[in-house]
């Protein structure tokens, strides 16, 4: 009966599919974060957010890579489930990796049917428009919830020569209207847009009646998402526009760091209460055995 009533709850308060139609039918703002590893989806799920994403980012954060071009399922499915194992309440997306979903559509269906198995994911992610609709059409019938990605897709930073700002011309900002519409046709859940003008994004956001999350587009989206080691200052190699940082771990952890540095060198650390205890007599014998 007792566990009965803490499965009611839990499911209650578990992120699914359908708390992010209600947010677009409520006017309820979404939150989505990056996680790439147990500790630190733990805390973000338990600060509450609607989301947790495994972004395909984790090969800038955590791998050290320029872009995410290199990254690789097996890269995304051994943090993927990593967050998994930390995710209580947060809809939990993962990203598929850049060539993993671009050949074929049964290409796509294998590697999400392994993300998802594999994993314990709730959903993946892809970049593209019109070209992968008919990937995102066969997922949702295989049943993968699917997140679109539009706008600033980095997997295809050498297409668009950099990281730039996308959909600022009258052709361009009719394309990306069409992308979105084409998405959620096929049967997309949501539709993550990156780095696109704030006005454009909220008309699309009007268009649509799937929640729209954005990253650098501005206020007017259904709910936004940031790479959290932007949010919280613990990644220095390139800071967007659109990042706004809400902590700066990255000094407070030096700062730390240069704390025990200090301490080990001067011999303050480890103190007694760091350290276990041993009967005086056990010391004496050893002592005289060894001399
Ligand atoms: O890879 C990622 O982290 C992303 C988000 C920034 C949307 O795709």
């Amino acid at each position: 009966m007792w566990i009965r009533q803490k499965v009611r709850e839990q499911m209650a308060k578990k992120n699914t599919v359908l708390t992010f139609r209600q947010a677009k039918e409520n006017g309820g703002k979404l939150t989505m974060l990056t996680a790439y590893d147990y500790s630190t989806a733990k805390l973000i799920d338990e600060a509450g957010v609607n989301s947790i994403l495994v972004g395909d980012s984790l090969g800038n954060v955590m791998l050290g890579y320029e872009d995410t071009i290199p990254v690789t399922m097996e890269d995304m499915m051994h943090h993927g489930a990593a967050v998994a194992r930390g995710t209580k309440n947060a809809l939990l997306i993962i990203d598929m990796p850049f060539m993993s979903y671009q050949i074929s559509v049964r290409q796509a269906l294998k590697n999400a049917g392994r993300i998802m198995k594999e994993t314990g994911c709730d959903a993946v992610k892809l970049e593209g428009g019109h070209r992968v609709c008919p990937q995102i059409k066969a997922m949702t019938e295989a049943g993968i919830p699917v997140c679109a990605h539009i706008g600033m897709t980095p997997q295809s930073v050498n297409a668009f020569g950099g990281f730039k700002v996308q959909a600022k011309t009258e052709d361009t900002a009719r394309r990306l209207i069409e992308e979105a519409q084409a998405v959620e046709e096929a049967g997309a859940f949501a539709v993550v847009m990156e780095c696109v003008p704030a006005a454009l994004a909220e008309l699309v956001t009007k268009k649509l009646s799937i929640p729209t999350i954005g990253i650098g587009a501005g206020a007017g989206c259904d709910g936004q998402v940031l790479v959290y080691a932007d949010m919280l200052g613990m990644y220095s190699d390139f800071i967007p526009k659109f990042v706004k940082r809400y902590a700066n771990l990255g000094d407070i952890m030096k700062e730390a760091i240069q704390g025990y540095i200090d301490e080990v060198g001067s011999g303050a650390f480890p103190a007694e209460e760091h350290t276990f205890k041993i009967d005086e007599d056990v010391i004496k014998s050893v002592t005289a055995v060894n001399s």
